[in-house]
């Protein structure tokens, strides 16, 4: 069965058997990854664009490992040193990649709405790897592939998301993704980094980290986006740190064993205290590993749609 869409530009409104066709997928792709040759034909002949306007560790070379391990070629784009540093738009930039035979595009960017933008004025299948404070939504698959590998299942788990929420896009693909897939999500950070539409779609909120920790089953932690805040939301990361770091001392106080994920990178200390990050309980490099499988799923679903 084809994905209902030919691009993948969020988690909103995708249909729950388009995401449970994706993680199935990704368990085939995982079981390539440990192979002594980690690498199949399925998208040879097949040409994908990098497009990274924004930096990025774990998206970009996870998504260009997954289009050579599914045999594609793949070009990798850097935005200093394109003819966008000589006024070319974002429009002109695409429409003239397109025109030497493209199949794919991949793109990551500081603006929401980007990749949508980008799907109505080129032909080729577009891949949103993050655009500003809207939706990644290869990262949501990838933790709730994550999710599943760990628990068994989505369904019904308490999943709290901590931290900066107004401006991550993390946490609305995570939103929308889990929900989807029927677990209990919850939020918890400061009144200021958390929106207020939030409420109004039934999700819980926590302004009390250790209320949330008694609360889940799995907290996902994200970092504290200091780049993308243009006012102070909290007097400081000490401040910060004090009331909703998640810390070895306030896991303890629960009665229970807590899963601990993050999408990376990890200001270490500040929202996650580096020996949590480090421990036994901790999804985080499971998390970067999925990832590869995830791409390498998405890039096959979409890039062999007929
Ligand atoms: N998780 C994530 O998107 O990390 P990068 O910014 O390093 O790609």
């Amino acid at each position: 069965m084809p994905l209902l869409s030919r691009h993948l530009l969020g988690l909103e409104g995708v249909p729950k058997d388009d995401i449970q066709l994706i993680l199935d997928t990704a368990t085939s792709f995982r079981e390539v990854l440990e192979r002594p040759i980690k690498k199949v034909p399925t998208l040879q002949g097949k040409t994908i664009v990098n497009l990274f306007f924004e930096s990025s560790t774990r998206t970009r070379i996870s998504f260009e490992l997954a289009e050579r391990r599914l045999s594609a070629d793949v070009v990798n784009f850097s935005a200093d040193m394109s003819s966008l540093k000589k006024g070319e738009t974002l429009k002109d930039t695409a429409r003239n990649i397109e025109a030497m035979k493209i199949d794919m595009v991949v793109m990551r960017h500081a603006a929401s709405g980007a990749a949508v933008f980008l799907s109505k004025v080129i032909n080729a299948i577009i891949i949103n790897a993050g655009d500003g404070a809207h939706e990644h939504p290869t990262q949501a698959l990838l933790d709730m592939y994550s999710i599943r590998e760990k628990h068994g299942t989505i369904q019904g788990l308490k999943v709290c998301i901590v931290g900066d929420i107004s401006h991550s896009r993390v946490a609305l693909s995570n939103i929308y993704g889990l929900k989807t897939m029927g677990a209990r999500i919850a939020v918890c950070g400061p009144k200021t980094l958390i929106p207020r539409f939030i409420e109004q779609i039934g999700i819980e909120i926590f302004n009390n980290i250790d209320d949330a920790i008694k609360w889940s089953d799995i907290l996902n932690v994200l970092r504290i986006q200091l780049e993308r805040q243009d006012r102070a939301f909290f007097p400081s990361l000490m401040e910060y740190r004090k009331y909703f770091a998640v810390t070895r001392e306030r896991l303890d106080k629960a009665d229970k064993v807590i899963t601990i994920m993050h999408p990376g990178p990890i200001n270490r200390d500040v929202e996650l205290s580096a020996d949590v990050a480090d421990s036994a309980h901790s999804l985080i490099l499971q998390q970067v590993l999925n990832g590869v499988a995830i791409r390498m799923a998405v890039l096959y679903l979409l890039g062999t749609r007929s």
